[in-house]
């Protein structure tokens, strides 16, 4: 149930403006989201080298739910609820490792790693262990990138990623491995994060660094002309840069996106100084100056150069609190300190995502404030209109 005062924000919003602040704010809001966004959107685990050998788990939080992802067999990825199943206690604390089992720490109930109950003691007689299994989560494996979601009757993700599977597949997901990978926690709504990166109308002002080099910063009138020569040299050598986007007709939570943007003049890579960083993925035989830009669901984007791939997954917290996991992804047979520099490799979005986190818990600072009201979008904010519009639909529609 939305609070009176959301009630009231979510009457009061105008297209073409952001959202008024207590649709950011209220708990009530942060309850609604998790209710009809969180429960039943896909959000990214892991790699699945990650979880290569059986027993092998990692464990994410979604708001206030937590999930075990453990690979069970050599064929089988599962998800399980981590919740116990006597009197509720988170069963596994830790947040990745290998085990032959999920002992509660609290009575000391077990589960397989399938999730079914093994070990319940002094129970009576007529308890039934097979009624008492972990709660299960869907799982999908997409391009190697593994995915859950907490509703196990959910759309399915990897479906719809079959769109951009020509463009994805010559980057060789499956040769590719984890070359470092960093948590952001930012103090601000998980709409505002989202918000955030769905515009590059800040890039200039606020990300020097990635300005520099990539052209999605500029206005279309300005940046047009760059996409015939791309496709020009795309073309040359072999490359599928075919742009497809399914969020305007299907709904967000399955969206996929796939558009490659011309780097500047100068850089075939995102790099500092925009020389090659790694060996090249996939079928990729050089570069030609271009950098996709991907979206699976409304929680997961990843940016893809020719020899590294940088994942961004958001996570919510609460009201007030969210995370942005960052995963820099390189070829499976490149060695650190010989066929790449990890430092090189993830500056960039190291300092990109250091900004970003500045500029979004500034942007919460300023809607917190009683003289906030919501301003007018540019051109350039197109995907976040899209967004919030959807949004506010989403949750009119769910009002209770
Ligand atoms: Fe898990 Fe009791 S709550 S064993
Ligand atoms: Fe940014």
């Amino acid at each position: 149930m939305l609070s009176q005062q959301a009630q009231e924000a979510l009457a009061q919003y105008q297209t073409g403006y952001s959202l008024p602040a207590s649709l950011y704010n209220d708990a009530s809001v942060f309850e609604a989201d998790t209710e009809s966004l969180f429960l039943s959107g896909w959000f990214y685990a892991c790699h699945i080298s990650e979880i290569q050998n059986v027993g092998d788990f990692v464990v994410l939080n979604i708001a206030n739910e937590s999930v075990i992802v453990v690979r069970v067999s050599e064929d089988s990825v599962q998800a399980h609820l981590n919740v116990c199943r006597h009197r509720g206690s988170r069963v596994c604390l830790e947040s990745h490792g290998n085990s032959k089992n999920f002992a509660c720490p609290y009575h000391g109930w077990a589960y397989g790693l399938d999730g079914k109950l093994l070990v319940s003691k002094e129970m009576p007689a007529e308890f039934d262990k097979s009624a008492h299994g972990l709660k299960a989560a869907a799982v999908e494996i997409v391009f190697s990138m593994v995915f859950v979601n907490l509703d196990s009757n959910a759309g399915s993700l990897s479906k719809n990623a079959k769109r951009i599977e020509p463009q994805l597949s010559q980057y060789g997901f499956e040769q590719t491995k984890v070359a470092y990978q960093e948590t952001w926690t930012v103090e601000a709504n998980w709409k505002l994060v989202l918000e955030n990166f769905m515009e590059c109308y800040h890039c200039a002002p606020a990300h020097p660094e990635y300005a520099c080099s990539h052209s999605l910063k500029l206005p279309d009138r300005l940046s047009e002309k760059l996409y015939a020569p791309l496709q020009k040299r795309s073309q040359e050598l072999g490359i599928n840069g075919e742009p497809v986007y399914s969020g305007e007709t299907d709904d967000p939570l399955l969206a996929v996106f796939h558009h490659r943007q011309p780097l500047l003049d100068g850089y075939v890579t995102g790099t500092e100084d925009g020389k090659p960083v790694a060996p090249l993925l996939g079928s990729f035989a050089g570069y030609d100056g271009g950098a996709a830009d991907i979206q699976l669901g409304l929680f997961f984007y990843g940016v893809m150069y020719p020899d590294h791939i940088v994942l961004y997954s958001f996570l919510p917290v609460d009201a007030k609190s969210s995370k942005m996991h960052i995963v820099w992804l390189v070829r499976d047979t490149a060695e650190q300190g010989r066929d790449y520099d990890v430092d090189k490799l993830t500056w960039l979005w190291r300092v990109t995502t250091d900004a970003d986190k500045t500029i979004i818990l500034n942007n919460q600072l300023g809607v917190n404030s009683r003289f906030y009201e919501p301003g007018p979008y540019s051109e350039m904010e197109k995907f976040t209109q899209m967004f919030v519009d959807w949004y506010v639909d989403e949750l009119r529609d769910n009002r209770r």
